[in-house]
């Protein structure tokens, strides 16, 4: 089977009710994000963070997957998919694919502040001031602020590198070390991106798909599908 490798960004779970971020100057939900996810500001105002990624858990837990989300867990009947994605969302995996590598961590589970691969499942939607890993710290969110490492983004380059396919959906690629990671994808491979805005890439073999999620990736599914049964 041939490897499909899908790399996300916010733009496939916008149709699902979540704010991507670029697209509203700057501002996410109100804040600048240097004031909520950077290592500076959970030092400054730790209840502040804590409960604006309380926020986004329950908009989180409240969003249903769209159709973009289906459509690549019926690619997988055909294909080895993998989905790389710089979401900290679940919708991927409510929709039903097997195969997710969060890059930017999930909002759904809560880490220890002093070690971050020490990760918990979360009891609802908020993590409480007060609660702590077995090392005795504070719970806080498990994503990767800015100016964190990206403990995933190895396992990933090497996911590119085996790529028979590659699908950009929804994201600016405006964020290292995500953006870069077309660059481990072959130079013969076919590389789509499905996005109202088509970002700039400097890559041979793009096939440009300047439509919205929940129109694009089912539009593209249905032709690989159709193309894998010749
Ligand atoms: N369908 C597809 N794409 C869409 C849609 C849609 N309905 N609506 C918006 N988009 C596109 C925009 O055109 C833009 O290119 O989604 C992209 C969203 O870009 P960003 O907001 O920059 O999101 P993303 O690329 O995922 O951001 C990367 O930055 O803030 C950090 O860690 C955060 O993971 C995030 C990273």
């Amino acid at each position: 089977m041939k490897n499909i490798i899908v790399l996300t960004g916010a733009g496939i779970s916008a149709e699902s009710g979540l704010k991507t971020f670029r697209d509203s100057d700057g501002l996410w939900e109100g804040y600048n994000i240097e004031d909520v996810a950077t290592p500076e500001a959970w030092e400054r105002d730790p209840a502040l963070v804590q409960d604006f990624y309380n926020q986004r858990r329950k908009s989180v837990l409240e969003a249903e997957p769209n159709a973009a989300h289906y459509a690549l867990t019926k690619l997988e009947e055909k294909y080895n998919v993998t989905i790389i994605t710089q979401n900290i969302d679940n919708l991927h995996e409510r929709a039903g694919s097997t195969r997710v590598v969060h890059l930017h961590g999930i909002i759904t589970r809560s880490q220890s502040s002093v070690k971050a691969n020490l990760t918990y499942p979360i009891d609802g939607w908020e993590i409480k001031m007060g609660e702590t890993c077995e090392l005795g710290s504070q719970l806080r969110a498990h994503v990767v602020w800015f100016g964190e490492a990206v403990p995933m983004i190895e396992t990933a380059a090497q996911l590119c590198a085996k790529a028979d396919l590659f699908i950009l959906v929804g994201t600016s690629l405006a964020v290292y070390p995500a953006a870069g990671l077309i660059n481990y994808v072959p130079r013969e491979v076919t590389k789509y991106i499905i996005d109202p805005h088509i970002p700039t890439v400097s890559n041979r073999r793009i096939v440009e798909m300047p439509y919205k999620a929940t129109i694009g990736v089912p539009m593209l599914v249905d032709e690989l599908l159709l193309n894998s049964a010749n």
